[in-house]
């Protein structure tokens, strides 16, 4: 998720939540090829098999128009160590979209297949190809014709976000679309969107028939759902990620996890702030965390660990267990 769930994100998540798999926020492809130390610097698992410590495999995203400069990224990403190449077709920004990237190209179903096939000729046959889609610009039946180009065009499975781009964000996701596809394809579908409990994913299982799911704003809003739907899906959990609370402790504990993180990768302070509150803000919108107000005007880890500090005695921490 662009801005959010860069590495440290991804580092810290897949650390203490039971993720199967990761993608990147997605890389620019706009007029050039961008330079390995770009794709280093934003991917720094590449130089770890692609996983991050705890193991969990990253795709790494690409968003652009041109099927060439797509390929030539696809295939410096390899070469860097990509495991997997996920192409974004479902980005709704203005300007992503006004420079031939993302959801604009859910219009052209043969730019999508054309761009699909040069990734997947450019990089060796052992990497996945993969495709996240919305279910169309504005109309959602586009999914059928702009699923099987990418699928023609030789993706290894798609992810499908059940919205078009003109919905935005706005609930509902239809997830009934995605079920068609998932049944005309024989390539794997993952379903996404709306997922933000347990009973959703049920839900979205019962329509879908989908065996994979992707959590997007749900597992940053909530720290206790990944493990519970991984345990409904039958997944096993490991010690350092089965922690179910979704508490004040448990929040603390990752953010002061975060920032220590964030030190030892020597981060500027404003960053990891600035991280912190997109992530919490998620949070609040779903009103599980009603002491946001009390975080959000922080201005560095310091003053971030004060109000965590003092909201830790407000609801009955003791200090010996914060100082730990
Ligand atoms: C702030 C933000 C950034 C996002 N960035 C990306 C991105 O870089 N690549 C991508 O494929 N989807 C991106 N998405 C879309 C999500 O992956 C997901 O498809 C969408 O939020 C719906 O799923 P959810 O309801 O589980 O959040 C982003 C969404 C948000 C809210």
């Amino acid at each position: 998720m662009d801005g959010v769930t860069d590495s440290l994100m991804r580092e810290l998540l897949t650390r203490r939540m039971p993720f199967t798999y990761t993608v990147t926020e997605f890389l620019r492809v706009s007029n050039l090829t961008p330079p390995s130390h770009v794709f280093l610097r934003s991917v720094p698992e590449l130089g770890a098999i692609c996983c991050t410590k705890s193991t969990v495999p990253v795709g790494v995203q690409l968003l652009g128009g041109d099927a060439n400069l797509m390929a030539e990224s696809a295939s410096r990403a390899a070469s860097l160590g990509a495991k997997v190449v996920d192409i974004n077709f479902g980005c709704p920004a203005p300007t992503v979209n006004r420079h031939d990237g993302g959801a604009t190209l859910l219009k052209f179903p043969s730019r999508l297949e054309e761009i699909v096939s040069k990734v997947r000729a450019a990089v060796p046959k052992e990497i996945p190809v993969s495709a996240k889609l919305r279910l169309g610009w504005e109309d959602p039946t586009d999914i059928h014709r702009n699923a099987e180009s990418v699928a023609r065009g030789g993706a290894s499975w798609i992810t499908i976000h059940g919205r078009t781009k003109m919905q935005g964000y706005t609930p509902p996701a239809y997830w009934g679309p995605i079920g068609e596809v998932a049944r005309s394809l024989d390539i794997p579908v993952v379903a996404n969107g709306e997922i933000w409990t347990v009973d959703d994913l049920k839900r979205c299982q019962e329509m879908t028939g989908c065996e994979h799911f992707m959590l997007g704003r749900g597992a940053l809003a909530d720290p206790a759902l990944v493990a519970e739907c991984a345990t409904f899906l039958g997944i096993p959990v490991s010690a350092d990620a089965s922690e179910s609370s979704r508490d004040f402790s448990r929040w603390r504990n990752l953010i002061l996890e975060l920032i220590q993180m964030s030190r030892t990768a020597a981060e500027a302070d404003r960053r990891t702030v600035a991280r912190v509150k997109q992530w919490l803000n998620y949070a609040s919108h779903r009103k599980t965390i009603e002491w946001f107000d009390s975080v959000k005007r922080t201005k560095d880890t310091a003053d971030l660990t004060r109000s965590l500090t003092e909201l830790g005695a407000r609801y009955g921490l003791d200090s010996a267990k914060l100082a730990a």
